[in-house]
């Protein structure tokens, strides 16, 4: 779908329940994300899994994060779109911890930020982070995220961090739309 250094975002199959559930599980990766781990059997997950795939909200906005040679290393995804304020949350988890520190979550950041910014009609980009998860911090201001604030939520702290359009196109140049760009690319 949209291709980034060494990454493609593709649509989320089947195929990628068992690496969710594995991840969502994971102790390490939940308390990296301030969240708790899933608790509920493979069976049940599979279940909701498979009706959300039969009836996606619309729009499918979730991307399966994968190599180039096909192998699903994690998931990136945007969400909360306020449309008035033309503003979404971003969020990425690359659930093989193999390929931590390698740049795949920086190339997945910034395949899901080109992808966003070609198209939709949002002008902001927002995210929040554990105040000391400094690899997710780096990996952010890679693609162009700088902090704008901090919050303390049930007893974590956070760093938000931010990406508008302009800024973007600041760093890389005009963004060609989605419909422009495939028009150009079949002329
Ligand atoms: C956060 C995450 C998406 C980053 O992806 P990644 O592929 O590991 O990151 P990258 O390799 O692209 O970039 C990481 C950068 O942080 C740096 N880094 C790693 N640990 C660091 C630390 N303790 N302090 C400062 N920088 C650090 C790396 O050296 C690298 O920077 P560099 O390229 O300038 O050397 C991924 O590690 C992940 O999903 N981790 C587990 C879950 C998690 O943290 N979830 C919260 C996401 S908000």
């Amino acid at each position: 779908m949209t291709n980034s250094g060494k990454v493609r975002l593709c649509r989320k199959g089947l195929a990628d329940a068992a690496n969710d559930y594995a991840w969502k599980t994971d102790g390490e990766l939940a308390s990296l994300d301030a969240t708790t781990p899933l608790t509920t059997t493979f069976p049940e997950y599979l279940s909701g899994y498979s009706s959300e795939l039969g009836n996606p909200k619309p729009p499918q906005n979730e991307f399966a994060i994968k190599t180039r040679d096909g192998k699903h290393i994690g998931n990136c995804a945007y969400y909360g779109i306020k449309k008035t304020r033309r503003e979404a949350e971003v969020g990425i988890i690359i659930g093989n911890c193999n390929y931590w520190d390698r740049g795949y979550g920086t190339d997945a950041v910034k395949a899901l930020v080109i992808h966003i910014f070609r198209s939709t009609n949002l002008k902001r980009i927002h995210l929040k982070t554990l105040r000391d998860n400094k690899r997710a911090q780096r990996c952010f201001s890679k693609c162009g995220f700088t902090a704008c604030g901090h919050q303390v939520k049930k007893g974590h702290k956070f760093v938000l961090m931010e990406l508008t359009r302009s800024r973007y196109q600041e760093r890389t140049g005009p963004v060609v739309s989605r419909q422009s760009y495939q028009a150009d690319r079949q002329q």
